[in-house]
């Protein structure tokens, strides 16, 4: 998979994928993640990226013309399964839209900033609109990064257990069941038997059951 991202801050999006799972996705070649600084594409003679809004009002807005000449470079080079814009006012992301942005080959991400973008580029390049939450986040980088992380995890081979991204919270609309580690009692605070039965048919029945329990508890609206 190749993800784009377009941004007026590209250094916020350094960190979030040099790490962990994330690096390792990108050096074992599961995913390419370029980050485009949208300031580089503005012919204006002071690099900028945003102006005042039409008919007045506090806060300004970027700019269509940086942003369009990226957008239409980079569908020039390679056809995009979405052209995402980041925005609180998008659809609420959530594990059914990781999936299936996961079985795309290109992605494209614009994250807004100040106002927003200007109404043009979402009328005509943007095909999905994604929120990460019912929140406003100073920029669309953090929300961007939240979605390629969660993307990219859903790549076959990127997780070293395969069968571990299936067994994830959200993927079957169940919480999931508690973990526990060594040791067996810590203050007197002990790991539930079961798990140390040996029965593994009892032990699946076991975290069926907390799954259930825990989503019934924390997240009902899942088992509507
Ligand atoms: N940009 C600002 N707030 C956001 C949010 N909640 N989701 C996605 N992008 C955003």
């Amino acid at each position: 998979m190749r993800i784009d991202i377009l941004t007026v801050l590209p250094q916020l999006l350094e960190s979030p994928f040099s790490a962990s799972i994330m690096q390792r996705a990108q050096d074992k070649g599961h995913v390419e993640i370029h980050v485009h600084n949208i300031r580089d594409y503005s012919t204006n003679k002071h690099k900028n990226v945003d102006d005042y809004q039409y008919g007045g009002g506090a806060g300004m807005v970027m700019s269509i013309e940086p942003i369009a000449a990226l957008i239409e470079k980079l569908k020039a080079e390679r056809n995009y399964n979405e052209i995402i814009y980041m925005t609180p006012d998008g659809e609420l992301f959530e594990q059914g839209m990781c999936n299936q942005l996961s079985l795309g080959q290109n992605l494209m991400i614009l994250c807004g900033h100040y106002k927003g973008v200007d109404e043009r580029i979402r009328e005509h390049y943007i095909t999905k609109e994604i929120s990460i939450g019912s929140y406003v986040l100073s920029g669309g980088e953090l929300a961007a990064a939240v979605v390629v992380d969660a993307v990219v995890r859903l790549i076959p081979g990127v997780l070293n257990d395969e069968t571990s991204a299936l067994t994830d919270s959200f993927q079957d609309n169940l919480l999931s069941p508690p973990v526990y580690t060594r040791p067996p009692e810590f203050k007197g605070m002990k790991v539930p038997d079961v798990l140390l039965s040996g029965d593994f048919a009892k032990i699946e029945r076991w975290r069926e059951d907390q799954a259930l329990k825990r989503t019934k508890e924390r997240r009902p609206d899942l088992l509507d």
